[in-house]
């Protein structure tokens, strides 16, 4: 198998864009394929969709160098690619499992302009089984191309750096062959990184990641498996955060102690009002029914995202206590973003505590830094966001924060005081200052601390 030169990548969304992007900067011809004519449209122009620090210069500088294409055209592309990776959404149905069809048709109209020899990488997250079934579809064709698993971890917030920097890249199949031409792009990438790092400034780290080749089942199952994981311990800390409330201990206090035991690490046992994004949700709960599917009840994970969904209801709940009523009060939400780092505000807590203020009748006024456009355009009702944090917090009776972005981090007493009319600050991340916060006389709320 000579060595691929020319890549496809199906959907230019968070990841696909990413991967697509840093290619184009590892030697590579890349063509980045997206149906979507408005993200498209963005995309041409040299720029992201979506924030995420560093991206947009990388995008123009392989646009402007003739390396990066963006399109909506299977056929302007993949004829000429020897690889195509498929980074379409996952997301899931009402009933918590895996929606496969945009997998299914990305695949279907792939395979039919795919030239002999080249290699289908599957990077959309997909529960255990899927690559079986998409090789079924290719033979069915009369398609005959090595179909290769390699999941995606990067995290939004620091795409670049985990794409650049990753911990390992993983690749599953059937065919060595093909799963060792994956694997050297990746190798490929890690030789650019630095350079590629200084373009986007990214901070460069030279520990080198892992290379790991699996079956295909097995990469696959790695994917949800270390999903799942990271989501049992947030859920964890919450339970545990639910008893330090109760008990008057501090959660932080308890998670530092806890996580400075190197078989336990401290990594994702903060507590706080639960997990959202586009990964996390769906991941735990496509884990639970593939296990359904083959007769595994993974309870473990299903008592996670029970603990999970109660998270931003008990935060407001605690918010409720503490002002008496929550009909007619005039409350501040710093933070829609599921995350800092990034604009995505799919199954974002912070919207959901919104929701519930709504239901509640309180006045919401909202501030994020990145997500105040996807914000509106994701919430059903009229949202009130403000452009700074002072106009955010201007007269309200009480504030969340709801995202660990710095400028929140950073806030202090003083910028809550004057402008509030009342005293208490809900820390829905526990980022706040309890003592200096609590000193200067204001209420402050966090969660298990
Ligand atoms: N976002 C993350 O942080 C992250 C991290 C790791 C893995 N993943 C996984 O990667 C996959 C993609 O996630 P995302 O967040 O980038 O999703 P996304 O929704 O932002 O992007 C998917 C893109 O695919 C496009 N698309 C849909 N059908 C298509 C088709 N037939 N051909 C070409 N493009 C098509 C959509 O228009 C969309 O822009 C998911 O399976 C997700 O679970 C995401």
């Amino acid at each position: 198998m000579n060595s691929p030169s020319t890549i496809t990548v199906l959907g230019a969304g968070y990841v696909g864009l990413t991967t697509a992007a840093l290619l184009a900067h590892a030697g590579y011809k890349v063509y980045a394929i997206e149906p979507n004519p408005k993200r498209l449209a963005v995309i041409k122009q040299g720029r992201s969709f979506f924030f995420e620090e560093g991206l947009d210069p990388i995008i123009k500088a392989a646009i402007d160098a003739g390396n990066f294409v963006a399109t909506d055209s299977y056929q302007e592309s993949v004829p000429e690619s020897d690889v195509v990776f498929s980074s379409v959404g996952t997301p899931d149905n009402p009933d918590g499992s895996s929606n496969l069809s945009y997998v299914f048709s990305a695949a279907k109209e792939a395979a039919s302009y795919m030239k002999n020899g080249a290699i289908y990488v599957q990077k959309s997250t997909v529960p255990v089984g899927t690559g079986r079934k998409v090789q079924a579809l290719f033979q069915e064709m009369g398609k005959h191309f090595a179909y290769v698993s390699n999941p995606e971890f990067l995290r939004e917030g620091t795409a670049l750096y985990d794409t650049l920097y990753f911990d390992r890249v993983v690749a599953g199949g059937d065919d060595e062959q093909a799963v060792e031409a994956i694997l050297a792009i990746y190798r490929q990438l890690e030789e650019h990184r630095d350079e590629i790092a200084s373009q986007a400034g990214v901070t460069p780290n030279p520990r080198k990641g892992k290379y790991i080749a699996t079956s295909l089942n097995s990469a696959e199952l790695i994917k949800v498996t270390a999903n799942a994981f990271l989501a049992l311990k947030i859920s964890f800390a919450n339970s545990i955060a639910q008893l330090a409330d109760k008990v008057d201990a501090n959660v932080v206090e308890v998670m530092d102690a806890v996580g400075a035991d190197e078989r336990i690490g401290r990594a994702f046992l903060n507590a706080g009002r639960g997990y959202g994004g586009g990964c996390f949700p769906k991941d735990v709960s496509g884990l639970i029914a593939s296990g359904l599917e083959n007769g595994v009840d993974l309870e473990i994970m299903q008592s996670a995202q029970r603990t999970n969904s109660t998270m931003p209801g008990y935060i407001v709940e605690k918010l409720k206590k503490s002002l008496g009523e929550l009909n007619g009060r005039k409350i501040a939400v710093l933070g829609l973003a599921f995350k800092a780092g990034t604009s995505d505000v799919r199954k974002s807590p912070g919207m959901a505590m919104v929701r519930l203020l709504h239901t509640a009748g309180a006045t919401v006024l909202a501030h994020d830094p990145q997500a105040a456009e996807e914000a509106c355009e994701a919430y059903d009702d009229a949202l009130d966001i403000r452009p700074s944090i002072s106009e955010t917090i201007e007269a309200a009776d009480a504030v969340i924060v709801a995202t660990e972005w710095d400028e929140y981090r950073q806030l202090l007493p003083e910028s809550f005081k004057a402008p509030m009319a009342g005293t208490t600050i809900v820390d829905a991340v526990n980022i706040l200052d309890k003592n200096a916060l609590t000193s200067a006389g204001l209420t402050y709320l966090g969660v298990g601390r």
